[in-house]
């Protein structure tokens, strides 16, 4: 007999290789497949992540799961099925018609799906994810990381992207240290999973308002977690995936190096042409940059960067120490 975790490892399983299976399917290839390669996601690619397909129908995974001996009560614990309120209590497959994205934990073991729509429904979600489980924390765990902690350790840096595809496009670009937070803000325990691998972190979140919001968030967030942040910022309306399909694998790489800016900096960037020579703001810029530093646990590591910080806002290094002393002492 199997514990409940191995068991939902084992039903997780069964989806997974469900959903690949369906996009040999005919409404597999004319929909799912077609969408990936429309998507330029090749053969190789789609075997990498396990992507696959929902079908459209209310209870295919429920019916398949059975017919292979799984219980109802495991699949609704797996998060897979739901059941509909009301006296039939009825059960449904949580993902239908969509292409699914499997999540993989730090050994490759399938522990949750995303699933996005394929077409431009305002009325549904873009993507519909698997709910927290026995096996499934959303905060513990980031996209990616099983096919990247390989490369993370090689290159001695993580990039860090919002979504699923992003992840995707970078490997077929040729970066495969890359990792998504998948659209939420970041965990504690998601930043010490990448420690376990490297100290660099680099952001490259999307070209919005949103992506720039969750950008500066995610970048204290790290900063606490005591390792070093560099950030990218696209173009407007240009995300990891979008932009390394218009430019492509040698440009994007290039456009990595060449704009990868150290927390300070990017932050300064992004406040800079607003402050302009009004005081006012200029204060306000220097109070977030401090806000910044006060993040940074190691003491000799913030010195260096207080001494930078200072430079690149031509302000004296006493200025800051002493707002950062307010901080520390409001701290305590
Ligand atoms: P984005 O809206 O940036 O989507 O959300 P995307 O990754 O660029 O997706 P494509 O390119 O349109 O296919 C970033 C991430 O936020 C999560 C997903 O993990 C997504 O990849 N998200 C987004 C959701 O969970 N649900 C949503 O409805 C939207
Ligand atoms: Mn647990
Ligand atoms: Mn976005
Ligand atoms: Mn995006
Ligand atoms: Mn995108």
């Amino acid at each position: 007999a199997y514990n409940e975790r191995e068991s939902l490892y084992i039903i997780l399983n069964f989806a997974k290789d469900f959903f690949r299976n369906n996009l040999t399917t005919e409404e597999g290839r004319a929909i799912g497949l077609s969408y990936f390669k429309e998507r330029g996601f090749n053969q190789s690619i789609i075997d990498k992540f396990d992507l696959g397909y929902a079908l459209d129908g209310w209870d295919n995974l429920l019916k398949a799961g059975k017919q292979a001996g799984h219980s109802e009560e495991l699949l609704l614990k797996a998060g897979l099925i739901l059941q509909k309120e009301g006296d039939e209590k009825r059960l449904y497959d949580r993902f239908r018609g969509r292409v699914t994205f499997t999540i993989h934990n730090l050994g490759g073991k399938p522990i949750g799906f995303g699933a996005r729509i394929l077409t431009q429904d305002k009325k549904q979600p873009k993507y519909i994810n698997s709910p927290e489980t026995e096996v499934y924390h959303k905060g513990d765990t980031l996209y990616g990381i099983f096919q990247a902690k390989k490369s993370i350790r090689e290159k001695d840096n993580c990039y860090l992207v919002e979504g699923y595809t992003d992840v995707i496009s970078m490997h077929l670009a040729g970066i495969e240290n890359v990792v998504a937070s998948s659209g939420t803000s970041l965990t504690e325990n998601q930043i010490k999973l990448i420690k376990r691998f490297t100290d660099n972190v680099t952001v490259l979140f999307d070209g919005d308002a949103a992506g720039i919001k969750a950008s500066l968030r995610g970048i204290d967030m790290i900063l606490e977690g005591g390792l070093n942040v560099k950030a990218v910022v696209f173009p407007q309306g240009e995300d990891p995936d979008s932009y390394s399909r218009k430019v492509g694998s040698k440009e994007f790489s290039d456009y990595l190096i060449e704009k990868a800016q150290d927390f300070i900096a990017f932050k300064i960037g992004l406040y800079a042409d607003e402050a302009g020579k009004d005081p006012i703001k200029q204060a306000d810029l220097i109070k977030q940059i401090v806000s910044s530093l006060s993040k940074i646990p190691d003491p000799i590591i913030r010195t260096v960067y207080v001494r930078q910080s200072a430079s690149l806002l031509d302000i004296d290094e006493d200025i800051i120490l002493t707002e950062l002393n307010k901080i520390f002492i409001k701290g305590e």
